[in-house]
């Protein structure tokens, strides 16, 4: 395996060390509390199921579907991008249904990458925005997580000396694993930038609709002449709780989108037509199903925040997505996240994602995903409490006993 020139550009996964201990603490008997991946465990509306199993009892549905979406589904597509963002996206040049966002970032990726190009990718990030442009050939340079003064400093830098220029800039916000937001202004510097020097920006709005304050996180399209240079992905999967479709879309400038639907002109014949017509009928039905998504992230949030904190973990409140990104605690930092969120396991019957997984500069930090419901929650808390108790009076042993 390890002589394949792409395997050998995807190193083993770090949760996997993490998944393998949790199946094993599960398979002993361990009720794990799974706050691990960032796999939504909320049902899917009935009115999109619904719409699924009406539409799969037509058998004109069953054969070859459109790759890059069916006309309805890139027409609700624009509909949502000009309701929520104000911004008028033509649904025939500037939107691409996707097997899932990842998906098509990924095949975006293989689209315009040269063997050698530089993209500007933040650390920490999800995996595929590195990995991604790894497959396809490219170099990464990395660029901060948060969208302060840092990350334009290190733009500046990398301008000046990467060689060949970026070809790319990667941006995620509300940011996984961080949580961090960004604002309209900080896009409107963006676009600027990569318009001055010529570089594409690729936008991912995965937690668009998941944000807890009163300011709904905006879209880089909103800036203008930002599709000149940008697209979006945005997805159906956490909006709607629907994981499991793989429904998402990239949208914007259209020589980007057109790169994207040529490569998946040759790959796939798009997602099974009712899956398709269900996303239709989601963006286009009513937002109050994504409300009550929104508010019971927003609940197991305080619940996170409060529980853990007085369990003795104190952790920054995320104003959106559906990850805390928790500073280890001082007690445990020199275990480093991998080892700390095996601990977690094995002593408090909880699962979270090592920060060290999303790249160097999430050491320190361990990403807790609001995946199980409020009473789950609290269970998690009081299994943390024991195990800090715990360990706090067995390193009090430990020092009295001269260790
Ligand atoms: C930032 C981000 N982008 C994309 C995805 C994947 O979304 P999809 O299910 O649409 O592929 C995730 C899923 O966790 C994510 O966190």
């Amino acid at each position: 395996m390890d002589d394949f020139h792409k395997t050998r550009r995807l190193p083993p996964y770090v949760f996997e060390q993490v998944n393998r201990l949790k199946a094993k603490a599960r398979a002993a008997g361990a009720d794990i509390i799974d706050m691990g991946m960032g796999n939504p465990d909320l049902p899917t509306p009935k009115h999109i199921v619904d719409k699924l199993v009406e539409t799969v009892q037509n058998p004109r549905t069953h054969r070859y579907s459109a790759s890059k979406g069916i006309p309805g589904l890139r027409k609700a597509q624009a509909g949502y991008y000009e309701r929520r963002f104000g911004v008028k996206l033509n649904p025939d040049t500037q939107v691409v249904a996707t097997l899932g966002s990842k998906e098509g970032f990924a095949n975006m990726a293989q689209a315009i990458t040269a063997p050698g190009d530089v993209v500007l990718v933040p650390n920490p990030s999800y995996p595929i925005h590195a990995f991604g442009f790894l497959m396809a050939g490219g170099s990464l340079r990395s660029i901060p997580a948060t969208p302060g003064p840092e990350l334009f400093e290190a733009l500046e830098r990398a301008v000046v000396h990467s060689i060949p220029k970026p070809i790319a800039i990667i941006l995620c916000f509300p940011a996984n694993p961080t949580a961090s937001v960004a604002d309209l202004d900080f896009y409107r510097d963006v676009v600027a930038f990569a318009r001055k020097h010529e570089i594409y920006v690729l936008s991912d709005l995965a937690y668009s609709e998941i944000y807890f304050g009163d300011v709904p996180p905006p879209s880089i399209l909103q800036v203008e002449g930002a599709e000149d240079i940008a697209v979006e992905f945005t997805s159906l999967s956490k909006t709607f709780s629907m994981p499991g479709w793989r429904m998402g879309f990239a949208v914007g400038n259209e020589r980007l989108i057109a790169a994207l639907a040529r490569v998946k002109s040759y790959l796939d014949y798009g997602a099974f037509t009712p899956i398709q017509v269900a996303a239709a009928t989601a963006l286009n039905g009513s937002d109050d199903c994504i409300r009550e998504t929104r508010e019971i992230y927003k609940k197991r949030r305080d619940v996170l925040i409060d529980s853990f904190g007085r369990a003795g973990w104190d952790i920054p409140a995320p104003e959106a997505s559906m990850f805390a990104w928790a500073p280890i605690p001082d007690q445990f930092k020199h275990l480093g996240s991998l080892e700390f969120s095996k601990l977690l396991i094995e002593k408090a019957d909880v699962a979270v994602a090592p920060g060290i997984g999303f790249g160097e500069h999430g050491e320190g930090f361990v990403r807790i995903g609001l995946v199980e419901n409020e009473q789950r929650i609290r269970q998690a808390a009081r299994g943390i409490r024991k195990f800090f108790e715990d360990a706090g009076s067995n390193s009090k042993e430990l020092s009295k006993s001269g260790a």
